[in-house]
């Protein structure tokens, strides 16, 4: 396979600090793929190794076939670090002006990029002036800037506004459409929403997940939550033949394991008009995210099988 990304079996150890351990994971061209982990996990040490900016101490890592920080590798790979810094006394347009020409793209792509990340009106103003999600999009400019084979972007929309982020989401799509590559680091899989092809998630610097956002769904197989809304004086009874919490005078709320999902709906419609209404909620991208990050389960998830 032609991948843009092939680590095997990496391992970074700093000192006493295990970073990374036996990570394999690929990435093809025109492939999105979100990186998860919390505080730690290990998501920039992964990007340091791709960039090549440190040797893995165990396993392999190419980039289209480049041992990565070579130059092929570096033409290949645009990078939008954690805490993105531009001098202050320059203006937008003449840092993407300065990446474009390190990079070797056409002048006419500044303009581009810039208007592509909503800079334009602010083209010619210092940075100084500029508010954190515009120093966010004018990062994002530079990574752009010289279509990269690869985007790295470390926490790329912490800063950004759900419009701006939305936006931004857009802009990577477009990426990925003309067949480059993005991998890109995050906290969270609700702010993904399915934005990405794949899932990847670290834990203490072990992959322990990858795979399409369905594909986790149903590997986690964490509970439905049902809720019941009993009809008047019909709550005891309800609570009595299925079980789980009571939340009021009126409902009862239980999780049920996919598997048992038609057997207890089953079940509650056996009450016939003893039930006014019933609602199903399939596990949140978070639930999902804690059980694969072994946060535990949410307060309220722990009660009940
Ligand atoms: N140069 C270094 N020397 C020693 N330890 C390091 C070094 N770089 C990273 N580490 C350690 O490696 C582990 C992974 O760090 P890393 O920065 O990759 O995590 P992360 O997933 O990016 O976290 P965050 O979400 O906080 O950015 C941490 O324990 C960190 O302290
Ligand atoms: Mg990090």
């Amino acid at each position: 396979m032609n991948e843009i990304i092939t680590a095997r079996n990496v391992g970074m150890k700093f000192k006493a600090v295990t970073a990374l351990t036996d990570v394999s994971i690929d990435v093809a061209p025109g492939e999105q793929v979100a990186l998860l982990g919390h505080n730690g996990a290990g998501k920039t040490t992964l990007f340091r190794l791709i960039l090549g900016f440190i040797k893995p101490t165990a396993g392999t890592i190419s980039i289209d076939g480049h041992t990565p920080g070579s130059n092929p590798a570096r033409r290949i790979v645009s990078y939008l670090p954690e805490q993105v810094m531009f001098p202050k006394m320059l203006t937008g347009r003449e840092i993407v002006r300065f990446y474009a020409k390190l990079k070797g793209a056409p002048a006419d792509e500044v303009q581009a990029v810039l208007r592509k990340v909503d800079l334009l009106d602010a083209a010619d103003r210092r940075v100084a002036t500029y508010s954190k999600g515009m120093r966010q999009r004018l990062g994002l400019a530079q990574a752009l800037v010289g279509r990269p084979g690869l985007l790295l972007l470390d926490e790329p929309t912490s800063g950004l506004d759900p419009i701006s982020r939305q936006h931004f989401y857009e802009l990577t799509a477009d990426v990925a459409r003309q067949g480059g590559s993005v991998l890109l680091s995050s906290h969270g899989l609700s702010e993904l929403e399915a934005k990405t092809d794949r899932v990847a998630i670290l834990r203490n610097g072990e992959l322990v997940a990858n795979g399409p956002l369905a594909a986790l769904q149903q590997e986690a197989d964490l509970p439905i939550r049902i809720r019941v809304r009993a009809s008047a004086d019909a709550v005891d009874e309800v609570f009595a033949l299925i079980g789980g919490k009571r939340l009021n005078c009126a409902s009862v709320e239980l999780l049920c394991p996919r598997s048992a999902k038609m057997a207890t709906l089953s079940k509650i419609s056996s009450l016939g008009p003893r039930v006014e209404d019933v609602d199903m909620t399939p596990p949140t991208l978070d639930e999902i995210y804690r059980h694969f990050s072994n946060l535990g389960p949410e307060p309220d998830m722990r009660s009940e099988k």
